[in-house]
């Protein structure tokens, strides 16, 4: 790769990208930097050591909240290639396992189940409790009876105790109405991450909304384009042309405070006849500015949110392959704005955002095409757009390279349009 401008590629395999001087192109300020190198986004050692890097060390978006409400619920998630178990235990804690029984290591679960008590190996019956616990080991330990016992003869059985052998734990917590897992016990807590958003959108009470629709999208390209493409509003007037009429350009701005998240605002959302992401009404309680706002955001890596007065789409991507990324997206809103809303008026509102969904997906796909070829040698940002981008870019080489860093955010960035806008310097 000498000569583009990245510095040269002093490392075999994927050793070079945990350097910090792999990056010191894109970690100039966003007026002069370079977009994160292309090899970020088609080259298979980087995807295998973002795994590790990122997917293994932060807390992953899984899916909503809602999915495990009850005591007995059971749902399966996959994070940086290890499948859990996410369950609901009978004392109302959620909690997250890894799928592998403790005796000789079968994969225990296969689907989501509600109503569940236990949880049982199918190949020779132990058991757990949703709390995790090891609570049945058939014809093992003193736990048999007494005639398996005798036929066994297991009087010998020394060093076993059930209670070592629970369910492997990782970390479950909620933000959002979306569920969050973590497979890094010394991560920080998820509160870190999402870090000033409870308070900002504390008027939406997001812990209450609900699914109302859901789609799922198989896409060709790079987890991280789609991230990058949510956080910017550059492209609005090219790939969304009836979106732009209600959001129009110049009634953006960034939207980014303290926490693993970017984004931008777009207020007023303009009403117009083709709105149809105003089928529902607003929510009560909201401020002045919130009644008529759209929140563009990312919280790093995998969770887009698309927050309105009436409702939110909300993305949770999951990388499967360097060109190849799973979207599963869902329709949510609170049940005070759901319940006056007939079926057709949050059709109206889901199909809204899958059109606007599918004219992303699409341009990424192209992105992806573009640069997937050798001789991309990487860009410039727009800074008057595209600062969130650089953002977003910046918690990638931190996470490569080993950084735990929160960003601090943008100073209360005063309001201004597009045209107005002004380079801002760097945190
Ligand atoms: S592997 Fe699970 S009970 Fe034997
Ligand atoms: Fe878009």
């Amino acid at each position: 790769m000498k000569g583009n401008g990245y510095g040269n590629d002093n490392g075999g395999g994927g050793a070079r990208f945990l350097r910090e001087e792999t990056y010191s192109a894109s970690r100039k300020n966003v007026e002069e930097a370079l977009s994160l190198t292309p090899d970020a986004y088609r080259d298979g050692d980087f995807f295998l050591a973002e795994q590790k890097q990122i997917f293994a060390r932060n807390w992953v978006a899984a899916m909503p909240a809602q999915t495990v409400a009850n005591a007995g619920d059971i749902a399966l998630a996959e994070v940086a290639g290890q499948s859990l178990i996410v369950a609901r235990g009978d004392d109302g804690e959620l909690r997250a396992f890894h799928n592998v029984c403790r005796h000789r290591g079968t994969r225990l679960c296969e689907e989501n189940a509600r109503g569940q008590k236990r949880i049982v190996c199918p190949y020779h019956g132990w058991g757990y409790n949703l709390r995790g616990e090891c609570i049945g080991t058939p014809l093992f330990d003193k736990g048999a009876n007494r005639r398996a016992i005798q036929m066994h003869d297991m009087s010998h059985l020394s060093g076993f105790d059930r209670k070592d052998y629970g369910l492997l734990p990782a970390r479950a917590d909620v933000w959002g109405g979306m569920l969050f897992l973590c497979l890094d016990e010394s991560a920080p807590p998820l509160a870190d991450v999402v870090g000033d958003l409870p308070s900002r959108l504390a008027r939406y009470r997001l812990q209450e909304w609900l699914p109302l629709a859901r789609r799922d999208y198989d896409i060709r390209c790079n987890w991280k384009l789609l991230f990058e493409n949510a956080v910017e509003y550059y492209h609005l007037p090219w790939v969304h042309p009836r979106l732009a009429k209600t959001s129009r350009v110049s009634d953006h701005r960034r939207w980014q405070g303290r926490g693993m998240y970017c984004g931008i605002c777009t207020s007023p959302v303009t009403a117009t006849d083709d709105a149809g992401w105003l089928s529902m009404r607003a929510l009560p309680g909201l401020s002045d500015e919130e009644k008529v706002s759209g929140y563009f955001f990312g919280v790093f890596p995998n969770l887009i949110y698309f927050v309105m007065p009436s409702h939110a789409f909300v993305i949770v991507a999951s990388a499967i392959a360097p060109g190849r990324t799973v979207e599963n997206a869902w329709l949510i809103a609170h049940p005070e704005c759901a319940g006056d809303a007939t079926e057709k008026d949050i059709a109206e509102v889901a199909d809204f955002w899958n059109e606007v969904n599918l004219e992303d997906v699409a341009i990424c796909e192209k992105v992806q095409r573009g640069v997937s070829l050798a001789a991309y040698p990487g860009g410039r940002l727009c800074y008057h757009f595209e600062e969130p981008v650089h953002r977003f870019q910046q918690m990638v080489i931190d996470n490569m390279t080993g950084i735990r860093r929160v960003p601090r955010g943008d100073e209360d960035p005063p309001r201004k349009s597009a045209a107005q806008a002004q380079p801002e310097a760097r945190e």
